[in-house]
Parts: C-alpha cells; structure tokens; sequence
C-alpha cells in the first residue's frame, strides 16, 4: 500500500522520545491493542480515551449477565490499567470533546477502537412511530446492564405475556433467555437491580424469535442455543418439519460444516422439550413489514405495540448464500413486547474515512486507508469498527493483535508516523485542554474507586457488583470520596 503524499507525518525517533499511542475506545480491541504494543515495544506510552466514565465497552454493557465467566478478560485488561506506561482518560467523547487536530500534534500514532455504538434499523413501516415497547436489543440489552444511555428506558413486561425478538443471532438468545430465566438466578449476577425488579414482575412467559431465512441460515452458534433448551420449566417449538426438510436437502452441505451440524442436533434435540408453563419458539422464514399499535385512545394499552406483520419468505440461491425471496404472502404475530435484534452499527466520526456500506473504517490490517486507497501515516482501527459489528472477544482479540503488529512493525521499519512536532507529550497536554473545555476526566484510579464502591454493594446484594447507572452518580461518588 503506498502513503498519502500530502499527510503532515515525521519518522518516529526513539532517541527524542517515548513512543505515543492513542487508542480511542475502552473495549476489548482497544485494551488488546494496547496490552500488545506495550508487550511488543515496551517503551510505548498509551492514553486511552473513553466516553463512558467507566472502561471495557461491551464486556460491561453487553455480555450477557449470567455469562461471569466471559467478563474475565476484565483481569487482562486490568493488568493493562495498572501499568505505569497506561492512562486511562475516561468521560471523554472523541468527535465532540476531543478532535483529530488536538491528538495529532500530541501522538505518533492513533487506534481508533470506539466499536459500533448504534444499532442497525429494519426500516420498515411504522419502525419510527413513537409506539410503546418497541427497543432495539442493544436498548434493552443497555437497560438490564447498566449503560447510563438507556437507564430510564422502562420497558412494560407487565403488559403482555408474549414477546416477539427479531433477528436470529447471539444478541436475540441473549435477550430471549433474561426474558424467561428466573429472577432468583439472575439476582445472583451482576444485573442492574432495576431491572431485576422489573423482570421480577414480568408476566412474559412467551417468547418467539423470528428470523428472516431458515435454520441453516441462523447466527446464532451451539453454547448460546443450548442455554435456551436448557431453561427450566421451558417448552420448546418450532416447524421441526422444515428443519427435518432442510437437513436432508442439504446434506453435503451440513456434513462439510461441523459446527452447524451440532447446530442443527442441538435444534432436533429441542423436540423433547415439551412441558413448561413457559415456552421459546423459532419462526423463519419471516421478514417485518410492519409494526402495529393500539389506538391512541384504547383504554388499556394506548400507543402500545400490538402486532407486527410479516413477509412469508421462500429460500433461493445456493446453501452457502441462501437469500429470502418474499412469497407475497403476509402473516400477523400478535405481541405486546418486540425487540429488534438485527445487528450493531458504526458511526462515521468528522476526520475520518469510513465506508458507509460496509460500516466499517477502511483499513488494510489495521492500518486505515484514505478514499483512494493510501496508508494514512499513523492513523490506525481495530475491533467493530476495523472489520463490521461481527464477532466475539476472541476474534476481536486476534483482529486487535493483528492491528498492533501492523503498528509495531511500522516503528520497527521507520515507517512514517503522525505530524511535525517532535517532542510529543500525550495525555499531559490533552487533559489540560479538556478541563479547560469543561470537560471532566475520569483515571484508571478514580475507577478502581468506583469499582470498590459496585463491589461493596454487591456484596450487600450477594452478587458479584451493582452498576452504578447514572454518570452523575458515578461523578458524585467520586466527589464524596476526595
Ligand atoms: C449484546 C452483546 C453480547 C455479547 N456477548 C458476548 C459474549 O458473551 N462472549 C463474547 O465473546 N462476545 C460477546 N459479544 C461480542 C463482543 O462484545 C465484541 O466482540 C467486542 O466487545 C467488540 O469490541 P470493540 O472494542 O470493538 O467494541 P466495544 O466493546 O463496543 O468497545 C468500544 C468502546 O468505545 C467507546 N466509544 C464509543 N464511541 C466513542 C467515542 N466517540 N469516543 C470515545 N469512546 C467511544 C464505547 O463506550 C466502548 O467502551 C457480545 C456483543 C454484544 C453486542
Ligand atoms: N454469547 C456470545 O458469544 C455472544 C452473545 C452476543 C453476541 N455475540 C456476537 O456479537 C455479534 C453480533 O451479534 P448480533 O446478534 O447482534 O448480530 P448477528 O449475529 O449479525 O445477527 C443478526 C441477525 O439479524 C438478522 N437481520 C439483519 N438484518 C435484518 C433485517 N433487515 N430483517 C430481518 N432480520 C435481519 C440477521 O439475519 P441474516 O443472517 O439473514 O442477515 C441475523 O439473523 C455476533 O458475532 C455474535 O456472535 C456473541
């Protein structure tokens, strides 16, 4: 790839001064970009900028509560907090409180990792009505795990007792399986005691997730499917007689792919699930078309979601690349609670390159390329926002790993960094900056402080922590505690 020939760059010089590294974004490929780099070239500094007082993106606001054991690649990223050559400057949102221009003249180099922070929408009728009880996953999913954003989204699960989740990923089971888990297990986890309350209440005791293709088709993958057939006191359903068709129209297919096809013993299996006074069902074949609502003047539920109609779908196209074709036909699901779970997006942020169809920053192997193709000096992407809103830790791992070669190697050759100025002192002049713009910065130890206090109460709780859920809070908390 060749350079931009009209970047402001300078070759990095070891002798003048330590290595500057910005990383925008506290998740995973922001902390694997990191922990690599400063294993791979020890006398890097990195600040890390955040939006969210607290760090770990979607480790914390995302994974699953009942999945502990995959928020512990938080001890990981803690090692990195704790290093001296690491700061963390946390309540800081890069595009509106901080720019391109203010990191350039303080860094060699930056890593854009600010993930996919919006969701995808289905752009169908009515999706921007204001009808009640309609979220997106990532609302609903940020309600029960503390995202400040989404504290007061107050879903009414008292309304209903029929959910309808749209989408047929990791997200969609997630969301399904708080709905029907008993809230005596969830209150062990760290889910938001807000939630737990309302959850307690929750008369959902019927939950279907709809997909737009068939069985062989789904994202969802075996771990996450076998949690569902394993809820207590929970039926199965769904049109066995299409899976059954699908596997032996597919065969080849399904034998070349080994994951699938525990996918699919997995699904089979679901067959024996027959007694609850709950129940989960997959329908396919459907695409919305249309959400609709009460009146605004009935009585009981005004405004409230009552139905969404759907396109009966027909597969086409070889097993590898199945597309649905709509049979013209319609179908209407009745349900008082929808969430849509149809992927994450990533925002184009000013200074930046970005390719709106793939929503994605371009970049070859992390390094982010201009509208023609050229290496932008210095300028480096990792995690959602290098590769699209697919993936798990892992992966994001390797992809962020793969990203930090790129940076490492690029010092090791010389290769062209950021701007002219060659004493570059980071974080000790952009914090200045931000205070001056108002702007209040949170460390890795103001951090650890709050993480003592969610700790505590945890305790209290008999549960692993209580998010704070409120910003304010968090920023009051630490005023008490000075
Ligand atoms: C609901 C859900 C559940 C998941 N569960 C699992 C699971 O159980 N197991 C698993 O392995 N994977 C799971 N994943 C996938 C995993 O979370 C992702 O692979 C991973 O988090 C992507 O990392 P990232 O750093 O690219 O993005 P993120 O984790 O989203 O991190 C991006 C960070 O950037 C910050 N940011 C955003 N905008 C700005 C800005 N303008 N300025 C500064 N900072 C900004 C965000 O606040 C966030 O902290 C799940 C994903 C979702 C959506
Ligand atoms: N436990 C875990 O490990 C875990 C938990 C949560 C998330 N994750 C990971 O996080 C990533 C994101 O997960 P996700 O569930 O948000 O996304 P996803 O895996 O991309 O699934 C999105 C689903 O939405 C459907 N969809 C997209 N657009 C649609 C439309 N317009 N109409 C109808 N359906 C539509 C997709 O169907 P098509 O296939 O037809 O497009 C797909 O079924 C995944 O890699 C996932 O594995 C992992």
């Amino acid at each position: 790839m060749p350079f931009s020939s009209n970047s402001n760059f300078e070759r990095y010089d070891s002798k003048l001064s330590p290595f500057r590294l910005a990383v925008i974004g506290s998740g995973p490929a922001g902390f694997y970009t990191a922990y690599r780099v400063l294993k791979d070239h020890p006398s890097t500094l990195v600040d890390m900028y955040e939006s969210l007082p607290i760090p770990f993106g979607l480790v914390r606001y995302g994974v699953a509560p009942d999945h502990p054991e995959v928020k512990n690649v938080q001890h990981r990223f803690d090692e990195v907090g704790q290093d001296s050559r690491y700061t963390f400057i946390g309540n800081v949102k890069y595009g509106e409180d901080l720019t391109i221009t203010d990191l350039k003249s303080q860094y060699d180099a930056i890593v854009f990792s600010y993930g996919a922070s919006q969701e995808r929408s289905l752009g169908i009728k009515n999706e921007d009505e204001p009808i009640r009880n309609i979220f997106s996953a990532r609302a609903f999913v940020g309600w029960y795990n503390g995202l400040p954003q989404y504290r007061d989204l107050e879903p009414d699960l008292t309304c209903t007792d029929t959910a309808v989740v749209i989408g047929h990923g990791n997200v969609a089971l997630d969301v399904g399986r708080i709905l029907l888990t008993d809230v005596m297990e969830l209150s062990k986890t760290d889910i938001t005691e807000y939630a737990l309350e309302k959850l307690g209440k929750s008369k959902i005791r019927k939950v279907i997730i709809v997909g737009r293709r068939g069985p062989l088709q789904v994202s969802f993958t075996a771990k996450e499917l076998r949690e569902m057939m394993n809820l207590p006191n929970t039926k199965f359903h769904t049109d066995f007689e299409f899976i059954k068709n699908e596997l032996s129209a597919n065969v080849d297919f399904i034998s070349k792919n080994r994951p699938l096809k525990r996918l699919m013993q997995i699904l089979e299996k679901g067959r024996s699930n027959t007694i609850g006074d709950k129940s989960w069902s997959l329908k396919f074949l459907r695409s919305p078309d249309e959400f609709l609502a009460h009146d605004d003047n009935d009585p009981i539920r005004p405004k409230y979601v009552r139905a969404i109609k759907f396109h009966i779908n027909k597969l086409e196209g070889p097993p590898e690349k199945r597309v649905a074709v709509p049979t013209g036909k319609m179908e209407e699901l009745e349900s008082g609670l929808v969430l849509k779970s149809v992927g994450y997006k990533s925002v184009p942020i000013k200074g930046l390159p970005f390719d709106e169809k793939k929503g994605l920053v371009p970049n070859y192997k992390g390094k982010i390329l201009d509208n023609d193709n050229n290496e932008q000096p210095g300028l480096y992407v990792a995690g959602w926002l290098k590769r699209g809103p697919q993936g798990v830790i892992a992966t994001t791992m390797y992809d962020a790993f793969e990203t930090a070669e790129a940076i490492v190697s690029d010092i090791k050759q010389n290769k062209p960094m950021l701007s002219f100025q060659t004493t570059k002192k980071g974080s000790d002049a952009i914090i200045p900056i931000l205070h001056q713009r108002g702007v209040r910065t949170i460390s890795y130890d103001d951090w650890k402080k709050i993480e003592e206090k969610e700790n505590e109460a945890g305790r209290v709780k008999n549960k692993p922590r209580e998010k704070f859920g409120r910003i304010e809070d968090v920023l009051f908390t630490l005023d008490t505690l000075k």
